[in-house]
């Protein structure tokens, strides 16, 4: 089994995997963190705590008044704030006397079968209770009650680790947590980069990567959900480390709130990285008897790379995240009318539409935005989830039966969170929204927040969707979110608590997924946020796949993608076909290059296909039957990023490899083309010594060829073009 207690050393080592991870009870009774790398043999790493303390500015612990122990310089496995460790805590509680002062000792431990969940939180789970053991640690601080209980959950046959933290009152007056993060991890080194994934609206997920030095750097969000701005991801890595060599630690959150990734490099070259929920405007008063959870921490670690990491996480992500009927079932391909008519539609439009969906294999109609109220442009009617019987007439149920008789599913989509200035709702319910009273809401594309923290309001969402997702045969529902949050108050809690609601919004909206997931089982959830604003571990949870950005550019594309595959599985990137002039750049690629870009997620199409020439029908017909035939290479495969887009401006190159390396998809794109440059491609993850024919020209190439002397792709591209090739094994 994975985890290993030592109780006359008071040593734990956890097994994850080809990874370990030790901790220590030391004779103050803190609990020390000593290791976090490649599989070791020993449990007792005890040798590895300092032996001084650097000076008077770093001060002993009551009851050591001479020694050397000081909390400023020992590898802590979670730091408390307030009581001598000047560095970057992990967790602070202002107890009954005003003073955020927090000392934690160890108390017990219990190792057992199974992975913990997480009350309210979703969470990373086993699909059998031996995949994966729970050690929990309890940690005590005397003064306030305050129990901290550490989780973890470690998998036996992966590289995976979860943490998690429960806060316990076990006192008798109440005290308010002002941090409370879900792990911390204390580096002896401060050798490796920081890479991390920022961006902006229509440009996610780009990659970043600084070597760290003395100072704090911080990747977060305060904008009330994860955001295109910063993922909930972090990994650092040896500075020499690659796709394929090198040691990385992945660490990704679950949750779509306001984080905090934090790294510390002290003068004593150590570097700690702390993360979860972030401080900023947080606190949590806790009455005696209550508990509050964080979210949870996953914890990755390659010793083979940046691309094995990410395997890892996709992995993890797509068959023990991800949940429900849509997990393994094959995503429809599904045509979108949201660039093909924005809010000018109507029944006969969708159906037809539709009618060519059906004509070329698209299996599913998702009718976006302008269905509802009185919304024909993004001014008015969100929260008013009635259907707009002038624009679909007969309603509903009679245009999804229209559909469906063409043999076509229907999808619909709705921004549950979202209250319009102009809407019915906000007439009659002004306290619904989340507001600072006195001040003025600030506004953004005309549309305020939903207090998701107000039962009321999860509970009129919960019955209005709920009406509609009955009234007819839908399968599908794009949830979306189109605004950050700001004067983040709600009308229900006293002023002392509103430091909960951003994070209350969370657990609301969390709540609120869960009902309508668990009434609406056989309907598949896509996540949105204007494109990939939340493209997260949590939405995942929820909702097995997510629209990865507004910008459907096959170039820009490129990098969304590469960038998203850091940590995301392909079928969680929803990538669609559009129209070109491309309407967010104005760029023209081929139809091909499109389509062979979208291949690499959740496929679907986003253009009017009732205006497609002949031509492009025909590529469209090609490519459904492409999406059929490399589905599971792509879907359940391995990825290996080849030539990044970020690194390379000429071409760039990813590949999937099935699962049993029979088969692998090399996708090539010229973004930017220069007069005679080559293109040599290493293909990766084939068995060495199998046969493998490239099935266009025929010609067969053993795994290790393609591998060491590689591929050749040099040849007179244009800007804009690509390909996929396609390798099957052959009899030896
Ligand atoms: C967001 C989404 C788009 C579309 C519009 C509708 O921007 O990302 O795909 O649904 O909203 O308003």
């Amino acid at each position: 089994m994975p985890i290993f207690y030592d109780a006359a050393t008071r040593s734990f080592r956890l097994d994850a995997g080809n990874s370990s991870y030790v901790m220590r009870v030391d004779p103050h009774g803190f609990l020390l963190h000593l290791y976090y790398g490649a599989k070791i043999s020993d449990s007792d790493l005890g040798y590895l705590a300092l032996p001084f303390n650097t000076s008077s500015f770093c001060p002993n612990p009551p009851g050591d008044p001479f020694g050397n122990f000081s909390l400023d310089n020992q590898p802590l496995e979670y730091p408390a704030y307030g009581t001598g460790d000047f560095r970057t805590a992990a967790v602070a509680i202002r107890g009954r006397n005003g003073c955020i002062s927090t000392a934690l000792h160890y108390r017990s431990c219990e190792i057992r079968p199974g992975k913990y969940s997480l009350p309210g939180l979703p969470a990373v789970y086993t699909n059998s209770d031996d995949e994966a053991e729970t050690l929990e640690i309890v940690l005590e601080d005397d003064l306030t009650g305050a129990e901290v209980h550490l989780l973890y959950g470690v998998f036996a046959n992966t590289n995976v680790i979860t943490r998690a933290v429960v806060i316990k009152n076990t006192g008798t007056a109440a005290f308010s947590i002002e941090k409370a993060a879900s792990a911390a991890l204390d580096f002896p080194t401060m050798d490796y980069d920081l890479i991390h994934l920022y961006g902006q609206w229509a440009q996610e997920r780009r990659i970043s990567r600084e070597s760290l030095s003395h100072d704090i750097r911080v990747v977060s969000s305060l904008r009330g959900s994860s955001s295109h701005n910063h993922n909930p991801f972090a990994a650092l890595v040896a500075h020499s480390a690659d796709e394929d060599h090198g040691e990385a630690y992945g660490f990704s959150l679950i949750y779509s709130g306001n984080f905090a990734i934090e790294t510390e490099c002290d003068s004593l070259d150590s570097t700690r990285l702390v993360m979860g929920i972030n401080a900023t405007d947080f606190s949590w008063n806790l009455d005696p008897g209550e508990s509050f959870a964080t979210p949870e921490a996953v914890l990755v670690y390659s010793q083979d790379g940046i691309g094995e990491m990410s395997r890892t996480f996709h992995k993890l992500y797509r068959y023990n995240l991800c949940r429900g009927e849509w997990k393994e079932k094959k995503r429809p391909i599904l045509v979108n009318n949201w660039e093909a008519t924005y809010f000018a539609f109507d029944d006969d439009k969708l159906v037809a539409i539709a009618k060519d969906a059906a004509e070329l294999g698209i299996e599913m109609l998702v009718m976006d935005d302008g269905w509802f109220g009185k919304r024909n442009d993004d001014h008015s009617s969100l929260g008013d989830w009635f259907v707009n019987e002038q624009k679909l007439k007969g309603g509903l149920k009679s245009l999804v039966d229209r559909v469906n008789a063409l043999g076509v599913q229907f999808g619909i989509w709705f921004e549950p969170e979202m209250i319009s200035a102009d809407s019915d709702l906000i007439r009659s319910h002004p306290d619904w929204c989340l507001c600072a009273p006195g001040r003025e809401m600030s506004i953004a594309r005309t549309q305020y927040v939903l207090d998701m923290s107000r039962a009321d309001v999860r509970d009129y969402l919960f019955d209005t969707i709920s009406g509609i997702l009955s009234q007819a045969n839908i399968v599908y529902v794009k949830w979306d979110f189109n605004r950050n949050l700001t004067e983040a108050g709600s009308a229900l809690l006293p002023a002392s608590q509103q430091q909960e609601v951003f994070h209350r919004y969370v657990l609301g909206l969390c709540e609120l997924l869960d009902r309508l997931t668990s009434a609406f089982p056989h309907v598949l959830f896509e996540g949105c946020s204007g494109g990939g604003g939340r493209f997260d571990p949590a939405m995942l949870y929820y909702s097995p796949q997510i629209w990865t950005s507004d910008d459907t550019d096959a170039i820009e594309r490129c990098r969304i993608q590469y960038g998203t595959s850091m940590v995301y599985p392909a079928s969680a990137i929803s990538a669609h076909v559009s129209a070109c002039p491309n309407h967010q750049t104005g760029r023209s690629t081929s139809f091909e290059t499109r389509g062979n870009v979208a291949m690499a997620g959740a496929f679907g199409y986003e253009l009017d296909l009732t205006k497609l020439t002949d031509e492009e029908r025909a590529l469209v017909r090609k490519q459904v039957a492409q999406y059929h035939a490399y589905y599971d290479t792509i879907q359940n495969g391995d990825l290996y990023r080849l030539v990044s887009p970020f690194e390379n401006e000429n071409f760039c190159a990813w590949e999937y490899v099935s699962a049993d390396r029979k088969e692998a998809l090399v996708t090539f794109v010229v973004p930017r083309c220069r007069v005679n440059f080559t293109s040599f491609v290493r293909m990766k993850g084939l068995d060495p010594n199998m046969r493998y024919q490239d099935v266009e020209t025929g010609r067969i190439y053993f795994g290790n060829t393609l591998m060491n002397a590689g591929l050749n792709l040099t040849a007179h591209w244009k800007d804009g073009d690509s390909h996929i090739y396609c390798f099957r094994a052959v009899e030896n």
